[in-house]
């Protein structure tokens, strides 16, 4: 069975990012999809410090913490969805302090994947996900890994404002068929 997982980058487990990505999950797994997720708020993630020992060693990374267990996940997942709201113009700290950790592992845990990105924001302007979009679309450009969807909610900012945006509920369960 295909596997899909959510990777979520926002602190607020009743928010708007976990809204729409559990909306996927749960669409994904209707249509006979394995599902997991993954709150990144509540995982021990220690800061990439640049050291190089995974690529000197081929050992993977020093820090012995839960990205041991989430390289795996990002392994066995042919579906990543990968949430963050737009802080600062910018992705959560919870989801760059992740990404940056996959410096470590193996070219393998890239291979054959999708991506879909969710990134709920305050603004209504298409132009402030532009540097998140922009980060991921370079980022899997360079490391090859496909986006199959893009969905930006924008005027959300209270934790569930999302749910009384019907199109943008619509837009998550139907994402999993562009896979
Ligand atoms: C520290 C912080 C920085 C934020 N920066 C921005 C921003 O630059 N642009 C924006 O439109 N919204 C910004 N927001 C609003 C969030 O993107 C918005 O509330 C979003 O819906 C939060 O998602 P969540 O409910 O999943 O936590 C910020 C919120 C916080 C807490």
């Amino acid at each position: 069975m295909a596997k899909i997982t959510g990777f979520s980058g926002s602190p607020r487990k009743n928010g708007n990012t976990n809204f729409l990505m559990e909306t996927i999950l749960k669409s994904a797994a209707d249509k006979g999809w394995e599902t997991d997720f993954v709150l990144l708020n509540k995982a021990d993630i220690g800061f990439c410090e640049a050291c190089d020992a995974c690529h000197k060693s081929g050992n993977g990374c020093v820090k012995k913490d839960d990205m041991t267990e989430l390289g795996e996940k990002l392994k066995e997942s042919d579906v990543w969805v990968l949430g963050t709201p737009v802080y600062w113009w910018g992705p959560t700290a919870q989801m760059k302090v992740f990404m940056d950790r996959w410096y470590g592992l193996p070219r393998e845990t890239y291979q054959n994947k999708k991506v879909i990105l969710v990134v709920p924001m305050e603004d209504t302007e298409d132009k402030t996900a532009s540097h998140v979009i922009g980060m991921y679309q370079d980022a899997f450009d360079y490391i090859g890994v496909e986006i199959a969807d893009i969905i930006v909610a924008k005027g959300v900012l209270e934790a569930g404002a999302v749910q009384s945006k019907p199109e943008i509920i619509k837009r998550a369960e139907a994402t999993v068929d562009k896979i």
